[in-house]
């Protein structure tokens, strides 16, 4: 007999570095009703072989197509089933906007559990309203799965400490990514019931988009390959360096860009950089008249290539999507960054990373991977490029960063999901 009925997720994303974090989850649970649709000897009337009905909700808090509908093409994820539509704003703005709107949605649908990525405003703004939710007279709401959980910079001027803390404060289950996250959920406090050491689902998507990002053909693009005269072959690609900027504490404030700008010419004097641009990042380079660092085409011209002095400027480039940008941090010869993700990325690609930060909230990168922190100081960034471009230390890629985090993931939420019910506890789906 066909089960009537299914546990029901939902699945939030809202901005560019969320995309690559659930993916793999959204993944995972498709595998699982296949493999259950698929089992020949299942007995379909037993509860614990329910199918999982996984709704994706886009807030909407990052819409250009290059921020936003490029990655669900270039890594497969379903269009969403709910969008929020909520688009830039303040963050007191974008949160309120977000958590009215959300709560709407998550009374009609009533999902069992709630998984939430990362530390965007988005995955604040939505944790938060299903830990007041109450579905009905019994106070019932939804579980909540906080995935990258644990991770702290101890700075709480960044908006990004502020989301992961709360997060994790408001969360039922906590999925960890590295052993410090461990340490620090322990030190505030938080049953180690609810704390699961699973991996990096973003690493998961890094390994299973390796091979097809390799197909890109962002080099060519930008003039990054050149012909090699001697092997006589026209696929060698050019050293080059990588870089990109969006921190507000790094791209707000005129004297700090300039500093990392300043930092950067060292670099710029031995090869090509080449700068995917944000939009925030962009306006403020504009606005602060720092257009004298940067070319506008779309890559080094051949002469920059040729020589072994680059033309002293920064090659601006549009934000771009997964599968080029992995492509590209891959063949770089450095990767100079104030995102989280890309020091993850490079640790596990083996790609040396300078950190134009004072703290990072993922120190594993620096203990056994790939990433140094410069700190926005012009002398340290230099020191640190110079130290990076010299060294032959590729890292080692941190435990249960492996490609089966997802997986994890999912088994968890299944057992936990499977104890509510048991303990008596209906779940949404069936009402
Ligand atoms: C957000 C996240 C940050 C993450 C980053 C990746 C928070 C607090 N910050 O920062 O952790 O590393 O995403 O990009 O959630 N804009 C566009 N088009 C877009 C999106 C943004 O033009 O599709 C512009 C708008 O002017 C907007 C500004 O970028 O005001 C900043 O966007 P916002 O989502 O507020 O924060 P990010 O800086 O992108």
């Amino acid at each position: 007999m066909e089960s009537t009925h299914s546990i029901k997720i939902f699945t939030v994303v809202g901005a560019r570095p969320n995309f690559m974090k659930a993916a793999p989850i959204i993944a995972a649970i498709q595998g699982y009703n296949e493999r259950l649709a698929l089992s020949p000897n299942l007995d379909r009337a037993n509860d614990s072989n329910l199918r999982i009905r996984n709704l994706l909700v886009h807030t909407g808090q990052h819409y250009d197509q290059a921020m936003s509908e490029q990655f669900f093409a270039d890594l497969s994820i379903p269009k969403p089933d709910v969008h929020l539509g909520v688009g830039s704003g303040s963050h007191a703005a974008q949160t309120a906007e977000i958590m009215k709107r959300f709560e709407d949605v998550l009374l009609r649908e009533r999902p069992d559990l709630l998984v939430v990525v990362g530390d965007v405003n988005s995955t604040l703004a939505c944790a938060l309203v299903a830990a007041k939710i109450s579905y009905g007279a019994n106070g019932a709401r939804p579980l909540i799965a906080h995935v990258e959980a644990g991770l702290r910079s101890f700075d709480r001027a960044m908006p990004e400490e502020i989301n992961r803390i709360l997060t994790d404060h408001i969360a039922d289950l906590l999925f960890v990514t590295e052993e410090t996250g461990l340490k620090n959920l322990r030190e505030e406090g938080i049953p180690a019931e609810k704390i699961h050491f699973v991996g990096n689902t973003m690493i998961d998507s890094l390994l299973n988009f390796r091979a097809k990002a390799e197909r890109s053909d962002i080099l060519n693009r930008l003039r990054l390959r050149k012909p090699n005269p001697e092997s006589g072959s026209t696929h060698d690609t050019a050293r080059y360096a990588l870089l990109t900027l969006h921190r507000p504490s790094n791209v707000d404030q005129p004297e700090t860009f300039l500093n990392i700008l300043e930092g950067m010419q060292e670099l710029l004097s031995s090869c090509p950089v080449i700068f995917p641009v944000h939009p925030r990042t962009r306006k403020r380079l504009t606005e602060f008249g720092f257009q004298r660092f940067f070319t506008n085409e779309d890559g080094p011209r051949e002469e920059t290539l040729r020589s072994p002095r680059a033309n002293g400027r920064v090659h601006l480039v549009e934000p771009l999507g997964y599968l080029d940008f992995l492509c590209l941090m891959a063949h770089a010869a450095v990767v100079v960054t104030d995102s989280g993700g890309i020091q993850e990325e490079t640790t596990c690609l083996g790609v040396p990373c300078v950190t134009v930060r004072e703290n990072t909230e993922r120190p594993i990168t620096v203990k056994v991977g790939t990433n140094v922190l410069a700190g926005t100081g012009k002398e340290g960034i230099r020191r640190a490029i110079r130290q990076q471009l010299a060294s032959m230390v590729s890292g080692s890629v941190p435990e249960g960063w492996d490609g089966k985090s997802a997986q994890r993931i999912l088994d968890v939420i299944c057992r936990e999901l499977e104890k509510k019910r048991c303990s008596g506890t209906v779940l949404a789906g069936q009402n």
